[in-house]
Parts: C-alpha cells; structure tokens; sequence
C-alpha cells in the first residue's frame, strides 16, 4: 500500500495537516524510531529526547523487557473484556498495590479516564461513607490545573482554549490557588460538602511548578481533620520522575485516592489506574464503572515489566542524582545568561524559564534550534521550556544535552 511506504518528513506533517483534526501543534519532526533516551527522524537524524512522551517514556523508548513482555503477551491473549476474568489482571493488581501499598486498584486506560475515575469514586463515597446528601459534593481542585480534556475535567480547568465552547460544563468544584494552604482550609471551613481535595504534586503542565516545601504534608493533614480525601493526580509526576516513586513520597504522604497512568506502561501502551484503600475503593460495585479496555491482558504484563523496569534499574534514584546535577549546571550558566532567568523542578522534571512574556515565541524558537541541536523538548508557554528525558539516561550523556541545551539558549541571548 502506498500509504505505507516510507515518507519524507515533509509528507508525513502533509498527510496529518489534511486527514488529521488539528488539535494538536507538534513541533516539526518526524520521529519513526526509539531506543533508550533517542529517537530518529525519517531522514535519519538523531536526537535526545528531552520530553519522554510527557513523562509516559520514564523507562526509555521501547524497553527491551516491556517489549518483550508486550509481546508474549500479545500471542497468548489480547483483550477478553471484562465479562471474564483472565488470568493476567488479578496477578497484576496484586503486583501494583503491593507495590505502591494500597488495598486495591481499579484499572483503566488513559490519564483522563483515570481522573474521571477518581473523582466518581470521591462521589460515591462523600454519599455513601461521609454521608452528604445527593447531589451536594463538592470536590476542591488548583487554579492552573491540567488533568485531562474530558468534558468533566475541563469544567474545572481555567485555560481559556480548553474550555471555550465546550460547554455546559459539569458542576460541583471549588478552584483555589495552587500551593495556598490557607485557602484550602478557608474552602474546607464551614463546608460540610467537600468531598475531596484533587491536586497535582507538582503542576507540570502549567509549567512545572513546585509548591512550597510542606505544602502536601499539610493539605493531606487539613483532608483528614476535616474528613475530605486528598486525591493525588501522579499521572506525571508519578513513577519515578520526580526523584522518589511518586512525588508526595517527598513529604512521606499516602493518598486517600493515588492516580497513576502514562509510565505504568513504560509509554507501551495505554494504562492507567486509580489506587485506594478498601474503605474508599468498596464504593464501587459491579455496574458503576467501567472500559472494554481497562484491565486486560497486555496492559497488566505490561505495566509488571514497567514497574519491574523502575525498581531493577532504580530509576528513581537516577532521576535525583541527575536532576540535581541537571539544574545545578543550568543555574550556573544562568547567573550570566541574559535570556534564561531560572531552572526549576524536582528530579527529572524541570523547566527553564525565559526571558519573556508568556505569549512570546521566543521558547518555541528555542525549541526549534534544540530539534536542530539534536535534542528535542517542547515549551508549555511562550517563555517555558520543560525539560523531561527518559530516565535511564546516564550521566555522560545528561552533560552532553546540557551542553546542547546552553550552546542553543546561548544562540537567544540578547
Ligand atoms: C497531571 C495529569 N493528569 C492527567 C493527564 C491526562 O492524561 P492523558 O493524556 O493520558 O489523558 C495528564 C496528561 O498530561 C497529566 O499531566
């Protein structure tokens, strides 16, 4: 077939711009191969990919033993819906809330779906365990937040192209400002209707925004003295990119609900989950919720691998140590820089902040000259770079990119 044969870069942006819906801006490349911390373009040029899929290649591009899992799986048993049981979901469920210690773990597919899951799950248990009357749930969520594009989830979102004529949107939500503790709890007083408290550990799409030291530990203390539960949105920073397992692990909290998705699959294939504990999770019964997709076969050999990848190669570890160098480096350079004026993050999600108005394109111009570079990376706003590679990178090749992401921001000065 035609459409099959090999394209030029050129070809393959053509053939996307007409059969393609546009609700998506990619930068130009052309990507057809990954291994590890590359990719390769259809011309054949090499880069560092410094984006990792937003965060969903944590364990590097195709993975040899997620692959390999993946495909064993993919020839003994695909998708048998959940009218059955098979024998891969009970095995992987016990495997993951062992491994991130809750009771139990309700699969599905994709981070939305996952925050959808979370936030019906609050629902059900503000009526049935807190005792709130139908209807009247509230759930409290960050000004700046980004969990999705459902039509739920951007009833709560204030980005204004994310929302504009996609209503009526779904009510029941309180937006606060990120990172104020003293707004959550003037919210949660005098408020017998808060069900829940839905937050991200760091706000990475807003532009990788770390809150206060203690911010966590003390939202999750304000959820239980006012018996609300902290629901924790680690479908980025979750799966060790931050530095530990899952960003609140920094502030030694455990979720009352943890959401999880992109690198539980290793970026291998769609799999997202919501974790809690039985007197949370026993909300649902059969008939509440649901996906033909969620939970079968491959996404649970597949997520083992993924995990099992994350520990035997302490990823978690890595991302600390280099992340640290990461930003130590860019901060030196920055002391002089009269382009960029900050780097910050944790572990291996960072974002560099440049000398600009948020509407400007100089951070998209950067990343053109990264993709020229060798090193691909995508702004979040105008003057926002986030930096994110795979995290089985080493450290040679982290001071490599360094010197690649300086040499182009120096190419910017003014
Ligand atoms: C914190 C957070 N939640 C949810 C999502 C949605 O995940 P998905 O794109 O898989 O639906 C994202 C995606 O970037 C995210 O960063």
């Amino acid at each position: 077939m035609a459409v099959l044969n090999q394209l030029t870069s050129q070809q393959a942006i053509d053939l996307e711009n007409q059969y393609g819906a546009h609700n998506y801006h990619p930068l130009p490349v052309v990507l057809t191969k990954g291994e590890g911390v590359y990719v390769w373009d259809v011309e054949g040029k090499k880069y560092y990919d410094f984006l990792s899929a937003y965060s969903a290649v944590n364990q590097g591009h195709c993975h040899p033993k997620i692959v390999e899992a993946m495909i064993a799986q993919a020839q003994q048993l695909t998708l048998t819906s959940r009218a059955f049981y098979n024998d891969m979901l009970g095995k992987y469920e016990k495997f993951a809330c062992e491994y991130f210690g809750f009771d139990k773990l309700l699969p599905m597919n994709t981070g939305a779906e996952a925050v959808e899951t979370a936030l019906k799950i609050c629902r059900k248990w503000a009526y049935e365990v807190k005792g709130i009357k139908e209807n009247d749930a509230e759930i409290i969520v960050c000004e700046n937040n980004f969990h999705g594009r459902t039509t739920t989830i951007i009833s709560f979102s204030n980005d204004p192209v994310a929302r504009e004529n996609f209503g009526p949107f779904t009510n029941g939500f309180i937006k606060i400002e990120y990172d104020n503790l003293q707004a959550l709890e003037t919210a949660l007083q005098d408020n017998p209707n808060v069900a829940g408290f839905l937050v991200e550990p760091i706000q990475g799409e807003a532009g990788v925004y770390v809150p206060s030291e203690g911010y966590l530990s003390k939202a999750k203390a304000l959820c239980e003295k006012y018996n609300v539960l902290f629901i924790a949105d680690e479908v980025q920073t979750g799966i060790a990119r931050t530095g530990q397992l899952l960003a609140v692990n920094h502030e030694n909290v455990k979720p009352d609900v943890l959401i999880l998705g992109k690198a539980l699959s290793g970026g291998a294939y769609p799999v997202s989950a919501v974790l809690a504990d039985n007197q949370v999770m026993n909300v649902i019964k059969p008939g509440n919720h649901g996906s033909t997709f969620g939970g079968n076969p491959i996404a649970a050999a597949v997520a083992i691998a993924a995990l099992t990848v994350v520990q035997d190669e302490e990823l978690a570890a890595n991302a600390e140590t280099l992340g640290q160098l990461f930003r130590s480096e860019l901060e030196t350079y920055i002391q002089t820089s009269s382009i960029a004026t900050l780097v910050r993050g944790k572990g291996l999600l960072n974002a560099v902040v440049i000398d600009e108005d948020e509407n400007s394109d100089t951070a998209w111009n950067i990343c053109l000259a990264l993709r020229d570079n060798g090193l691909l990376a995508k702004p979040t706003h105008g003057n926002i770079i986030r930096f994110a590679p795979p995290l089985v990178m080493d450290k040679t090749q982290l001071l490599d990119c360094v010197s690649i992401i300086i040499k182009t921001l120096k190419q910017f000065e003014k």
